[in-house]
């Protein structure tokens, strides 16, 4: 499980790293999670790669909603981004990268064209915040074909290029974007899927927000998985001790382990045992 706790002093660093390696790129691959699709970008990204080619990557596909991973693939379509379904993990979708950084760069590629320069690599770069799977992505996209470049004039030292292909480099340390936990919901989605430090969050908490959002978005499936059985007039408290009655959490004799059973839901649902399962829909 990542942890990760922010303050004032890491996110300056994160950003100034940003604003460093950033001029160093002609294409953003961002990465978002496909459960928490808004939560998960740090739209301060937008400014930063203002000028740059961008494409955003829905990761984790697998875990999300297939259908609402398609309402996501159309809100960010009409937000002007390449945009693609992947899961880094097993590598389904990644492959078709390839033509859409061709897209994403066909301006920048036709400029170089007019002014006589052929052959310059597009330079790109991962971003996205922590546990999104940019390591995880970065290796199953460059593979173990790919062959590290050294440092070349003009290129800060130190920084390592991924060679893909002729056309393409990629910066190989992942740039890290801060979560904005301004919102308390953005706040709770990001806590649900695992971004947060659990050290900070309540899980008992944490598992009836999930369990209310549950009953209300999939009903179903938390009587499936946990083979329960739940009437309207119950609420996230009675099917947490139903989790633990079904699941055996006792502490000692009779009593309910209700943090077990809690932390046992909150498990199931990050590791995608509940169901594919989306947190957010794109606003109008
Ligand atoms: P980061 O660099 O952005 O911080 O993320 P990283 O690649 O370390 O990935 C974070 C976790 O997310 C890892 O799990 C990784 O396996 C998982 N992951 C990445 N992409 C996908 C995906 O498309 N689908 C699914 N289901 N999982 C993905 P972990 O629990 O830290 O490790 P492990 O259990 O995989 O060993």
């Amino acid at each position: 499980m990542a942890e990760y706790q922010w303050y004032p002093g890491h996110m300056t660093k994160a950003k100034r790293m940003m604003q460093e390696d950033i001029k160093l790129i002609d294409l953003v691959i961002e990465l978002v999670d496909a459960r928490v699709p808004f939560g998960s970008r740090n739209p301060d990204i937008d400014e930063l790669g203002k000028n740059k080619s961008r494409i955003i990557l829905l990761n984790k596909s697998d875990l999300a909603d297939a259908k609402k991973n398609k309402l996501w693939m159309g809100y960010f379509a009409d937000k002007g981004f390449h945009a693609l379904e992947i899961n880094a993990k097993t590598g389904t979708g990644v492959k078709s990268i390839q033509g859409v950084v061709q897209e994403a760069c066909r301006d920048k590629i036709e400029r170089d064209r007019r002014r006589g320069i052929l052959n310059r690599p597009v330079r790109a770069m991962v971003v996205g915040i922590p546990n999104v799977g940019k390591s995880t992505f970065i290796n199953s996209f460059a593979g173990r074909a790919c062959a590290k470049t050294g440092n070349r004039p003009g290129v800060t030292k130190g920084k390592q290029w991924i060679r893909l292909n002729k056309g393409l480099e990629l910066l190989d340390t992942p740039g890290i974007l801060w979560p904005k936990f301004e919102d308390q919901t953005v706040g709770l989605h990001l806590a649900m899927i695992g971004s947060m430090n659990d050290e900070i969050v309540h899980l008992d908490e944490l598992a009836y927000e999930l369990i209310r959002f549950l009953r209300g978005e999939y009903p179903g499936l938390l009587e499936k998985r946990y083979d329960i059985e739940i009437s309207d007039g119950q609420d996230a408290y009675d099917v947490i001790r139903a989790v633990c009655v079904s699941r055996k959490c006792y502490l000692k004799g009779e009593e309910l382990d209700i943090m077990k059973a809690s932390s046992m839901v909150v498990d199931d649902f990050r590791s995608g045992r509940i169901g594919r399962i989306t947190l957010e829909i794109p606003e109008e």
